[in-house]
């Protein structure tokens, strides 16, 4: 698939803007808060409808403004195809396919498959389990409908099973209701346990080769699940917890609580990791997510690379430019040096400057 165009109105710094990318590799070069992020921001919302920054709607429409149009063309499989996107400062936001509003988030699926590096991607290894959550399900989410499905059933049980406790509290009468809510929190929490446990067992046969070539043979990266609690032992568990939920007013036992560990060696480097390598380990995985990518829908996914070169040294900025092969990629950077440097060749130019894209148009 390939992202032929893409026209902002009113999104962020930019009134009004069409560009047209060029189906190999894109440079966005400008100086700092022009728009560059942005850009590849407003790209990830249409495969997603969600910010990689994890905005809300209004933070994105323009300041001055009420609502935003975000419109992406893309080809896929030589077929175009059109993903329209309203934003409302105070309203939901509209989704269109091809001109026919969508209801759910899972009819746009595997419209437009993205891999997002960014600078805030080291968050996933520093952060809390929250960031690791939110990494295996936006990626999942992408690549499994059914996943995405269980998911929002899952979190839906689960708020509603929560809002429960809460009234229990009130009227322990209501205590008979809670079976029905159990029973589907079991059958989706279930499934979720056991498609994340498999995601994270293919990512990491994946990563560890990708991770030592990185760091030249240096470092062996594991990734290992860390469920809150095993499917098989999910029901026993949310019973011998009930009192503690109905105390705390809140399900304590289930995979909203899962986390996800990032191991060299004995070394978990969400604790004793350095900053360069917390990096270099969220790089492998999202290199490792386009290999998972290609193998499970057959089609080159779209590299959306933020800032990257800037943050590693010679070697691992080597690695990475050669390892993209032909996929369509859209780079951020504030200069072109690096690029120059390394003799990467590139296909088509953008300068951004405060809101604006000139196309440089130049074929290398
Ligand atoms: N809702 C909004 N309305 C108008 N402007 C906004 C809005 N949200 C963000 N901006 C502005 O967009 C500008 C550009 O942001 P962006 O993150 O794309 O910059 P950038 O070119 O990637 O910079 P850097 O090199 O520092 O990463 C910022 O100055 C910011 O203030
Ligand atoms: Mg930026």
């Amino acid at each position: 698939m390939i992202v032929k165009s893409l026209e902002l109105k009113d999104y962020r710094n930019y009134n009004h803007l069409n560009m047209q990318f060029s189906s190999g590799t894109n440079i966005l070069y400008g100086e700092n808060a022009q728009g560059k992020t942005n850009i590849l921001e407003a790209v990830y919302l249409c495969g997603t409808t969600k910010s990689h920054r994890g905005s809300k709607d209004k933070e994105m429409v323009s300041f001055t403004e009420d609502e935003a149009h975000v419109r992406v063309i893309l080809e896929k499989n030589q077929i175009p195809h059109r993903i329209d996107l309203h934003l409302k400062k105070n309203k939901a936001k509209g989704v269109a396919i091809d001109g026919i509003p969508i209801k759910r988030q899972s009819e746009l699926f595997g419209m437009l498959n993205l891999v997002f590096f960014s600078p805030e991607d080291l968050y996933i290894i520093k952060n809390g389990p929250a960031e690791r959550r939110r990494f295996i399900d936006l990626e999942l989410c992408q690549l499994d409908k059914i996943y995405l499905n269980q998911l929002g059933n899952y979190n839906k049980v689960l708020a509603q099973r929560n809002n429960l406790l809460k009234q229990i509290a009130v009227n322990r009468n209501l205590i008979d209701t809670l079976n029905i809510w159990d029973e589907k929190l079991l059958e989706y929490g279930c499934k979720v346990i056991k498609t994340r446990e498999e995601f994270i067992n293919r990512l990491n046969d994946l990563v560890g080769e990708i991770h030592k070539k990185l760091t030249g043979g240096k470092e062996h990266l594991i990734l290992q699940y860390e469920p809150n609690v095993r499917a098989a032992d999910f029901e026993g568990k949310l019973k011998k917890y009930l009192e503690k939920d109905l105390a705390l007013k809140m399900t304590n036992v289930g995979p909203h609580r899962d986390d996800l560990g990032f191991l060299l060696g004995d070394i978990d480097i969400r604790k004793y990791g350095s900053q360069g390598q917390q990096r270099t380990a969220a790089l492998s995985c999202k290199l490792a997510e386009i290999d998972l990518v290609k193998s499970i829908i057959k089609e080159n996914p779209i590299l959306l690379l933020d800032d990257v070169l800037s943050e590693l040294d010679r070697q691992r900025q080597n690695y990475l430019l050669n390892s993209i092969g032909d996929i369509q990629t859209m780079i951020t950077c504030t200069g072109l040096e690096e690029f120059v440097n390394h003799r990467f060749a590139y296909d088509k130019v953008f300068q951004v400057v405060s809101g604006a894209v000139n196309s440089l148009e130049r074929e290398i």
